[in-house]
C-alpha cells in the first residue's frame, strides 16, 4: 500500500472536482520537519478558483476530511498537514517486506532495457591497482542496482590488453627478461621490467623507438610479438581470476582492447567518409574544436592506432550488438577528456545513441595522501589489501565469537566485505585515502558493523525459534519502532535514486542508517519479552533482516548470519 495514496484518496471528495488525481498527487509535499506531518498539501494554488485566502480554505476543508485513515490530519496557516497513522501504515510496510522479500524494493524504471557496463578493465602485464578494484566493485554494485530496477545490465571487462605499453614490455623483455623469471612470479616480473623501461627511457630515447617498433609487429600479426602477446595475457588474466573470485564477481564478457583490432578499419572508413579525418604532422585526427575539446587522434604517424580507436569501434559493437538504452563506462575521473572526446566523435559521425554513452567517473584512492602510480612502482597489491582484510577480520571474529563453527568463511566475507563497503560509501566521486585498520572496523560506519547488524537481527530469531511470522498481526505501537519502519519503507525509493544518480553510496548510507535505527531500538525496546506484540516485534526483526541483507547484496557484499 501506498501511504501517498491514502492521502490523495482523502483528499479528492473535499476538493473542487476540476482537479484530477494527478493533480493533487503532484501538490503533495513531504514536510522537512516531521512536526509537521507525513505529508503536506498547500491550498495557495486554489485561492483564484475558489476567491478566498488559503489560510480559509483549509480551514473549511479539514471538516470535511475523512480522518479514519490518519493518526491526526491539521492546520498549519495555509497548509492541511497529515500524520500517518503509524501503527496502521507501519504493518502494511512489515507485511509488503515479509510477503516477498526477495523483491521487496524493486521496481521498474529500466523497462527490461540493455545497459552494457565497462567496468574493472584492468592492464594486462600490470598488476590489478586500487583504481581497478574502485571501477570493479562500483561497476558491479551499479549492476545490481539496475538490475533492481529492471534493466538489463551486461557487464564487460575492457581489459587493457593491446597497446603502445605492449611494445614497451616486449623490448623491455627482449633487453633484459628471462622466461624462469617471468613464470616464477609474472605479474611483479613484467611489472619490474616496465618500471625499469621508463626509467632507462629517460636517459635514452632510442629505447622509445624500439617499442614502437614491437608495437607495430604486433599490430601486423609478427609471430613472435604475437607470441609474447598471448602469454603475457594469459598469465595476468590467471591472477586478475583470483583476485575477482575473491570478491564473488562475475563478468559477462572479457572483450577487451584486442577484440576490436579487426573492427578498426571500418571505423576509420567511416571517419573518412564522412569527412571528419583530417592530417596533422602524419597523424589522422578528428577535430572537436566546437566541442571545446583537443583533437581526437585516431591513426599515429606510423598507422599505429590508439586507444580511443579501439574504443570507437567499441562503443559501435555494443550498440549493434546490445542495442542498448544506456552504455556506461565505470572509470576513473582522469579519464574526463577522453570519454568527452569519445562522446564528441561519435556525435559527429552521426550516431545519436552517443546521448546514452555515460561516463561514470570516480575520485582517487592515496595512501598516507600519496598518489598510487604504477609508472613509479608505488602501488597497493589488491591481493594483499584483501587477504590483509580477511586476516583482520579473523582477528576480531575470534575474540568476539571464538566458537564461530565456519570461521574461515565468514572471516573471508567479512574481510572482503569490508573492503568493498568501505569504497562504495564514499560518493564515488570523493577521493578517499586507504587504511586497512579503518576499513575492517567493526565500530563506526563500516561494512562489518552493518553485517554485525544483520547477524544480531538472525541471532534474535534463533533465540525466538524461528517462528513463521507470515500470519502474524503487524501492528507495533511502540513509538521506537517507528523510526526502523519508516526507514524500511523508504528502501525503494533509495534504489530509484541509487540507480538515477549511478551512486551505490546511497545504498551504502542507507544500510548504515538502518543498522543505527536498528541498534538503537534494540537498545530500547525488549524484543523478546512474552507480551501481545512480541510476534509483530519479531516481524520488524525478520524485514530489518531481509533488507540489510538485500542492501548488501546490492553493494556485492554478503551477510553472514553469526559473525
Ligand atoms: N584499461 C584502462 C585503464 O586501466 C581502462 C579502460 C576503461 N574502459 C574503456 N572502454 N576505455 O586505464
Amino acid at each position: 500500500m501506498n501511504s501517498k495514496q491514502q492521502v490523495v484518496d482523502a483528499l479528492i471528495p473535499v476538493l473542487p472536482d476540476t482537479m484530477t488525481k494527478d493533480e493533487i498527487e503532484m501538490k503533495i509535499e513531504r514536510p522537512k520537519d516531521s512536526d509537521n506531518g507525513d505529508y503536506a498539501f498547500p491550498t495557495f494554488f486554489l485561492a483564484k478558483e475558489l476567491h478566498k485566502a488559503p489560510q480559509m480554505i483549509a480551514q473549511e476543508l479539514l471538516p470535511q476530511i475523512d480522518q479514519s485513515n490518519f493518526e491526526q490530519v491539521v492546520i498549519a496557516g495555509p497548509y492541511i498537514n497529515f500524520f500517518l497513522d503509524k501503527v496502521q501504515v507501519g504493518a502494511a510496510i512489515l507485511d509488503e517486506v515479509l510477503t516477498d522479500p526477495a523483491n521487496y524494493g524493486s521496481s521498474d524504471l529500466g523497462n527490461g532495457g540493455n545497459v552494457p557496463i565497462d567496468m574493472s578493465s584492468p592492464n594486462i602485464a600490470k598488476p590489478m591497482s586500487m583504481g581497478h578494484l574502485r571501477s570493479t566493485v562500483i561497476g558491479n554494485s551499479l549492476a545490481n542496482i539496475l538490475t533492481k530496477v529492471n534493466y538489463n545490465p551486461i557487464k564487460i571487462n575492457h581489459l587493457g590488453d593491446w597497446g603502445t605499453q605492449f611494445g614497451k614490455l616486449m623490448a623491455a623483455y627482449k633487453m633484459w627478461g628471462s622466461e624462469e623469471e617471468v613464470k616464477a612470479d609474472p605479474i611483479n616480473t613484467l611489472q619490474k621490467y616496465y618500471v625499469r623501461f621508463h626509467q632507462e627511457d629517460k636517459e635514452n630515447p632510442a629505447l622509445d623507438d624500439d617499442a614502437r617498433a614491437w608495437f607495430k609487429k604486433l599490430e601486423d600479426g609478427d609471430e613472435e610479438a604475437t607470441h609474447l602477446w598471448e602469454w603475457f595475457r594469459s598469465e595476468s588474466l590467471k591472477l586478475f581470476m583470483k583476485i575477482y573470485d575473491l570478491l564473488g564477481i562475475e563478468f559477462d564478457s572479457f572483450n577487451g582492447e584486442a577484440f576490436y583490432n579487426d573492427k578498426m578499419d571500418e571505423v576509420v572508413k567511416m571517419l573518412e567518409d564522412k569527412n571528419l579525418l583530417q592530417e596533422s604532422k602524419g597523424a589522422e585526427i578528428v577535430d572537436l574544436e566546437k566541442y571545446d575539446l583537443n583533437p581526437a587522434l585516431i591513426k599515429k604517424t606510423d598507422g599505429a592506432t590508439l586507444y580511443i580507436t579501439r574504443d570507437l569501434a567499441a562503443a559501435i559493437y555494443r550498440k549493434r550488438t546490445y542495442n542498448f538504452v544506456q552504455s556506461l563506462y565505470v572509470v576513473g575521473n582522469e579519464q574526463q577528456n577522453h570519454f568527452k572526446q569519445l562522446k564528441a566523435v561519435l556525435k559527429e559521425m552521426g550516431f545519436d545513441w552517443s546521448d546514452n554513452i555515460h561516463h561514470i567517473p570516480f575520485g582517487l584512492i592515496t595512501q598516507g595522501g600519496r598518489k598510487l602510480s604504477t609508472r613509479e612502482g608505488h602501488i597497493i597489491l589488491l591481493e594483499n589489501v584483501l587477504n590483509d582484510a580477511i586476516e583482520l577480520a579473523r582477528k576480531q571474529i575470534d575474540e568476539k565469537n571464538p566458537d564461530l563453527p565456519n570461521d574461515d568463511e565468514v572471516a573471508k566475507e567479512v574481510g572482503v566485505g569490508a573492503v568493498v563497503f568501505h569504497d562504495l560509501k564514499n560518493e564515488r566521486l570523493n577521493n578517499f585515502d586507504f587504511d586497512l585498520a579503518e576499513v575492517v572496523r567493526f565500530e563506526g560506519e563500516t561494512g562489518p558493523y552493518v553485517q554485525y547488524a544483520h547477524a544480531r537481527a538472525e541471532s534474535i530469531l534463533r533465540k525466538a525459534g524461528k517462528p513463521d511470522l507470515n500470519d502474524v498481526n503487524k501492528s507495533i505501537t511502540d513509538p521506537n519502532a517507528w523510526k526502523v519502519i519508516k526507514a524500511l519503507g523508504q528502501y525503494k525509493d533509495i534504489i530509484q535514486r541509487a540507480a538515477r544518480e549511478y551512486e551505490p553510496s546511497v545504498v551504502a548510507k542507507y544500510a548504515i542508517q538502518l543498522s543505527k535505527d536498528f541498534n538503537q531500538y534494540y537498545a530500547h525496546s525488549k524484543i523478546l519479552v512474552e507480551d501481545n506484540e512480541k510476534m509483530a516485534r519479531l516481524t520488524l526483526v525478520q524485514a530489518v533482516s531481509d533488507v540489510l541483507k538485500s542492501a548488501l547484496a546490492l553493494l556485492g557484499v554478503k551477510a553472514p548470519d553469526e559473525m
